[in-house]
């Protein structure tokens, strides 16, 4: 089969990364008979020095044209005194805006060779660890009414939390069919003993969860699902949660892992468009060295052919190569660990390409 996938590289490590992935791919599809077609777009701050504009309108269009985006990641130092609407970061905006993309999956697994790298104690942890995060991306406070008025206590600035039904359903619908395939266990997180977003989002969970009778649910407060995170993750399997509940909770169970080197995640548009990156920053320091780890991108990839592409046979193939290398005891800087052997973006790449065969 034939695939267009057009890629945003974007800053810092995001061509190291992007370069590696795209190698991967086309020995996959030499493997297994599928074409991939990369159209390289600008976005982020390199979209910035070049046009101005940090999501230039050429990139919407082909990446509406694309069957999956692939992206690297934006952002850096360089940027960092413009002001809000012109950052890097409204790339990632835009993006999930103009493409519909409202369901943002993040997988926190601790792969097994990687798990001296989690931060808690191994009773607590087991020998392994995987949840999903369900985070809906295109509402909430990220995208409701914002500004600067006069109150109270003079200049004030505000912003709003608003969810529709509609909104909450078809994640809810997401992360409930994320967990037929999974441990059949929903814990839907929200702030409804004081916000009425959250009131409208625990009822509408409670319609969806009706269709699902196979599937234990059940609420958390933001604060206590935080805490529980930490205290017995165990608990969780899918976590299903608002945008902002969900870029807080999603960077806490990542560094469950231990290493947000390793995390991929897939943003989903109604369909089986999506976009799909690493869960890592764009890590200036390090561009362009041969240093970054492109594993997150590599997996992300891998989500890309089980989620917009159908190919379940080739994602896992992907990710078992992935396991293999690790399983060697070939690391990069960023999962180092004594006794084991580092190596760069580009042999990480190949390592992973070889043990594809
Ligand atoms: C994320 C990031 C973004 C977010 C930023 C960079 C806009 O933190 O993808 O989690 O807040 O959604
Ligand atoms: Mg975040």
């Amino acid at each position: 089969m034939n695939f267009n996938i057009a890629t945003i590289p974007g800053d810092g490590i995001g061509p190291d990364i992007i370069e590696q992935t795209i190698l991967v791919l086309n020995k996959l599809g030499e493997k297994y008979g599928h074409s991939f077609n990369f159209t390289e777009v600008l976005g982020g701050g390199v979209a910035i020095d070049k046009t101005g504009e940090p999501l230039p309108k050429e990139t919407i269009e082909i990446c509406k044209k694309s069957d999956a985006v692939l992206l690297g990641a934006v952002g850096g130092p360089k940027w960092d005194n413009l002001p809000g609407d012109k950052r890097p970061e409204q790339a990632l905006l835009g993006l999930r805006g103009e493409l519909g993309l409202f369901a943002n999956l993040r997988p926190a697994l601790l792969h097994k060779p990687l798990k001296d790298a989690c931060p808690l104690k191994p009773e607590i942890i087991g020998d392994s660890l995987d949840i999903l995060v369900v985070r809906e991306l295109t509402g909430g406070i990220y995208f409701g009414e914002r500004g600067r008025r006069n109150g109270k206590y003079g200049e004030e600035a505000y912003d709003t939390e608003a969810y529709s039904v509609k909104e909450v359903e078809r994640i809810a619908r997401v992360g409930f069919e994320a967990a037929t395939k999974r441990n059949k266990k929903v814990t839907s997180v929200d702030k409804a003993n004081i916000l009425e977003s959250s009131r409208l989002w625990r009822s509408v969970i409670e319609e969806v969860a009706k269709d699902y009778p196979e599937v234990e649910v059940n609420h958390m407060y933001v604060d206590n699902a935080s805490m529980q995170l930490i205290r017995n993750p165990k608990q969780f399997d899918v976590i299903i949660t608002s945008n902002m509940f969900g870029d807080i909770l999603s960077d806490e169970a990542s560094m469950l892992t231990g290493s947000i080197g390793m995390l991929p995640s897939a943003s989903l548009a109604e369909g089986s468009f999506g976009l799909y990156e690493p869960i890592h920053g764009s890590a200036p320091d390090i561009a362009g060295q041969n240093k970054a780890n492109p594993i997150a991108t590599i997996l992300s990839a891998a989500m890309m052919l089980r989620y917009s592409f159908n190919l379940e046979e080739e994602a896992l193939a992907l990710e078992n190569a992935v396991t293999k290398v690790l399983e060697e005891d070939y690391r990069t800087g960023d999962i180092m660990s004594e006794g084991m052997k580092l190596v760069g973006t580009k042999e990480m790449g190949e390592l992973i390409i070889n043990a594809l065969q």
